[in-house]
């Protein structure tokens, strides 16, 4: 049986910190209301570098991670909500620039679920033998779809990315992979693409191209569905969440997480969460959690973790996976 084992992890970050107190100088805001709603200090914000960019860099990091060189990379799968490009695809321009030769390389978009979209992807090209090292990045930047006079918005997102390469092995790593979806058609969570308009329109559409969102309505489906997503993940696989010993969940509000946990009744501390330093990275947060974690030496062989995340679409979906480097 082919299972996919993680073997490496990478994140790239802009450089620039934008923390709270620099965005109450844009909008009516406050660093202690931006805590005390979201647990959010500060986000990396990009100052011109583009989705492909930030998702280059982390790639490279997770292939020296992982002593994989691109050439042998059969896929790469880059999950995002702000391509560079409607065409080509994202994921191409990082096969080139990393000089993935033989691999096939396409995007998905599942907004902040895309993560999970792509690890299921990849967990199953590989469990078919039909792929051996598949490389599944996540890059977003966000600063682009945002409307910075937005108080509503514009303090929760930051840019980012996050990889992980995947490889065949006859070890559990991912055990398990759920994905679901729920067409947004009330328009709670919506970043449009450019307006259609042409010479043979009456009225051509208006409006802008922001990202905007219904807080409230995202806040109650997250906190139904995490608790869905980590109920089926566990489902026919014999583990309890009791001997998980992380959840890492899409970065998107502190207190999700403390109501997740009381409603479950299982430590908040499970959780691992470091929004305060990166806001919301959309698909990104995952992979750039689990690759802090992995660097702070806190994930040992054996250690089953959870990845669960939900966002625009609506999507949602959450992955079990075994840790098998030392
Ligand atoms: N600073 C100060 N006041 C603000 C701000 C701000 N940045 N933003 C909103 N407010 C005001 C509102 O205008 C409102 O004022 P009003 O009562 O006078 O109308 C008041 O604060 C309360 O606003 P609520 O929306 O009720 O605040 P709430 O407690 O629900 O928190 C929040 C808002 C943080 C957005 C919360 O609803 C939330 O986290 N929702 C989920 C969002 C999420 O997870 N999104 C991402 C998921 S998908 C993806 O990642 C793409």
């Amino acid at each position: 049986m082919n299972y996919a084992n993680i073997i490496g992890t990478g994140t790239y970050v802009p450089e620039k910190i934008v923390d709270n107190h620099m965005l109450s100088e844009l909008v009516e805001t406050s660093d202690e209301w931006i805590r005390t709603r979201t647990g959010i200090k500060e986000r990396r914000i990009s100052t011109g570098e583009n989705t492909s960019d930030l998702a280059l860099k982390a790639s490279e990091a997770a292939l020296e991670n992982a002593g994989m060189s691109p050439e042998d990379l059969d896929m790469i799968i880059l999950s995002t909500l702000t391509p560079d490009y409607f065409t080509p695809a994202t994921a191409c321009l990082v096969q080139r620039r990393l000089g993935a030769e033989n691999a096939a390389a396409f995007d998905i978009s599942a907004a902040c679920s895309g993560f999970l979209y792509g690890l299921d992807v990849a967990d199953s090209f590989i469990r078919a033998g039909k792929a051996k090292n598949i490389l599944v990045v996540s890059s977003e930047v966000m600063s682009k779809v945002i409307d910075w006079e937005d108080r509503n918005t514009c303090v929760l997102f930051g840019d980012g990315a996050g990889a992980v390469v995947l490889k065949a092995s006859a070890e559990h790593g991912i055990i398990n992979t759920v994905t679901g979806s729920k067409g947004d058609i009330e328009g709670n969570l919506v970043s449009k693409s450019r307006n259609v308009v042409n010479p043979f329109m009456e009225i051509p559409e208006t409006g802008d191209n922001y990202l905007s969102m219904n807080g409230k309505e995202i806040f109650k489906f997250a906190t139904r569905i995490m608790r869905k997503a980590l109920k089926d993940v566990l489902g026919g696989t014999g583990i309890e969440l009791s001997e998980v010993k992380y959840i890492v969940p899409h970065q998107a509000n502190d207190r999700m997480f403390e109501y997740v946990a009381g409603k479950m009744k299982f430590d908040k501390e499970k959780f691992y969460v470091n929004l305060e330093r990166f806001g919301n990275t959309s698909s990104a947060s995952i992979p750039i959690a689990l690759d802090e974690m992995a660097k702070k030496g806190l994930l040992s062989k054996g250690d089953k973790l959870i990845f669960v995340g939900f966002g625009g679409g609506l999507t949602w979906g959450a992955a079990l996976v075994e840790w098998q480097l030392d």
